[in-house]
């Protein structure tokens, strides 16, 4: 039974590990994801899809099942999910990576035809409108070829929005504790965003340019490309 809340964030990112591992995660099936992405994403015919924040990589196999002549590449903070990820997509340690996305991503500029973040820890904190966190954005996008789109998936519900569900009530174990760096000032929970507080920093953003935006069954689903200006 995991803890409700952790000390730390090392504390939380290891019950994370086990929560891939040794439970059973978040539990999609491949045909729910599948079916989600077949309607929401578009995939090119070639080129590389990172799936930034993967956890146990469901979404990326969904991908791959749409498009298995794609390249795909994975990073997550959590050496459990990556393990995971790393067997059901059959694939190494080249293309899905231990790491954190709030860093240096360990992938070259303008690499990635498809960028597609689904819950990414960055999007849970209340006020992403602030410096560092969107030059994390704009870090993000400069990893995006010139043709490239990446696609932000984030879950709010509307009766929720401006506030936070408590730490004790969130499934991920990363998320029962407060974690706070310039980028991320995470009171732990999840915040549920309203649009202008999901849209704001990418609007800021020097570098992205607002391709789509939707909200589908209590999903922001925001399509952006580079800027190059
Ligand atoms: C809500 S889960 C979403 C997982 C997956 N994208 C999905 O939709 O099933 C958030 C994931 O982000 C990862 N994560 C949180 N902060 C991270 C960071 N700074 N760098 C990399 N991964 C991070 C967590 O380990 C977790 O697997």
């Amino acid at each position: 039974m995991a803890k409700e809340i952790y000390e730390t964030p090392l504390e939380a990112l290891e019950a994370t590990n086990g929560f891939y591992k040794d439970l059973e995660g978040f539990q999609y099936s491949e045909d729910q994801v599948t079916k989600w992405l077949d309607k929401h994403i578009k995939l090119p015919r070639v080129g590389n899809v990172l799936d930034l924040c993967c956890g146990d990589g469901i979404w990326s196999k969904g991908m791959k099942i749409l498009n298995p002549n794609l390249e795909y590449f994975g990073i997550d903070i959590s050496s459990g999910a990556i393990e995971k990820a790393r067997i059901l997509m059959e694939s190494d340690s080249q293309h899905f990576v231990i790491g954190d996305a709030e860093g240096k991503l360990p992938f070259e500029d303008s690499f990635f035809d498809v960028i597609f973040a689904r819950g990414p820890g960055l999007y849970n904190q209340h006020s992403m409108d602030r410096l560092a966190t969107i030059k994390i954005i704009e870090d993000w996008h400069n990893k995006l070829s010139d043709r490239g789109l990446f696609y932000s998936i984030f879950a709010s519900t509307p009766e929720k929005m401006g506030t936070y569900t408590p730490m004790n009530q969130v499934k991920l174990p990363y998320n029962r504790s407060p974690r706070k760096t310039e980028a991320v000032d995470f009171l732990g929970g999840k915040y549920h965003h309203n649009i202008e507080s999901f849209l704001t920093p990418f609007w800021k953003a020097e570098n992205v340019k607002l391709v789509s935006y939707s909200f589908v069954n209590n999903m922001h689903v925001l399509v952006t490309k580079k800027d190059n200006k």
